[in-house]
């Protein structure tokens, strides 16, 4: 038997220690809670992504009384930028959420196992990672590419 030992790395830092174009990405992300439409879970999640031509586009949560239609923050904004620049790579992604009482989570939200591989089929597609920033008042988690939320990722068949 062989071990496999998957090596993920995530840095874990604070505001401070982002670049300017992150610090700016998350903030966007932050603002985009604010248009978040959840009002069955009240949890209220933003997106903004950065793409290679400089765009920002923002995403935030939609539900719907039918839950399976609703969409995740990430998802509405790699969607918008596949209906609108389908060309052009995604460079970053920057999620926040804010609580039931309006705060913005603690802990660094992480996206669902279905956006996750919908990123992965987003980098599959560009053939380049995407930087993904997570954000929580308490650190921040920074990572180069899904491959470290989602080892062993399925990609074709
Ligand atoms: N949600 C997101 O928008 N992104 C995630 O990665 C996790 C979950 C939304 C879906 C639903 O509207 C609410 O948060 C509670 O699950």
């Amino acid at each position: 038997m062989n071990e496999l030992k998957l090596n993920l790395q995530i840095a874990e830092c604070r505001m401070e220690e982002l670049t300017e174009d992150e610090q700016f990405l998350v903030q966007k992300a932050i603002e985009s809670t604010n248009n978040s439409y959840a009002p069955y879970s009240h949890f209220h999640v933003g997106a903004a992504l950065l793409l290679d031509n400089g765009v920002v586009l923002p995403g935030c949560n939609q539900e719907n009384a039918a839950f399976p239609a609703g969409l995740c923050a990430e998802r509405a904004a790699i969607f918008a930028a596949g209906a609108q620049y389908p060309d052009v790579p995604v460079t970053t992604l920057a999620i926040a959420a804010r609580d039931a009482k309006g705060n913005l989570t603690e802990e660094p939200v992480s996206p669902c196992g279905t956006c996750r591989q919908v990123l992965i089929e987003t980098e599959t597609r560009q053939q380049q990672p995407v930087r993904i920033l997570l954000y929580g008042r308490r650190c921040v988690y920074a990572m180069d590419g899904i491959k470290n939320l989602m080892p062993l990722s399925f990609t074709e068949f």
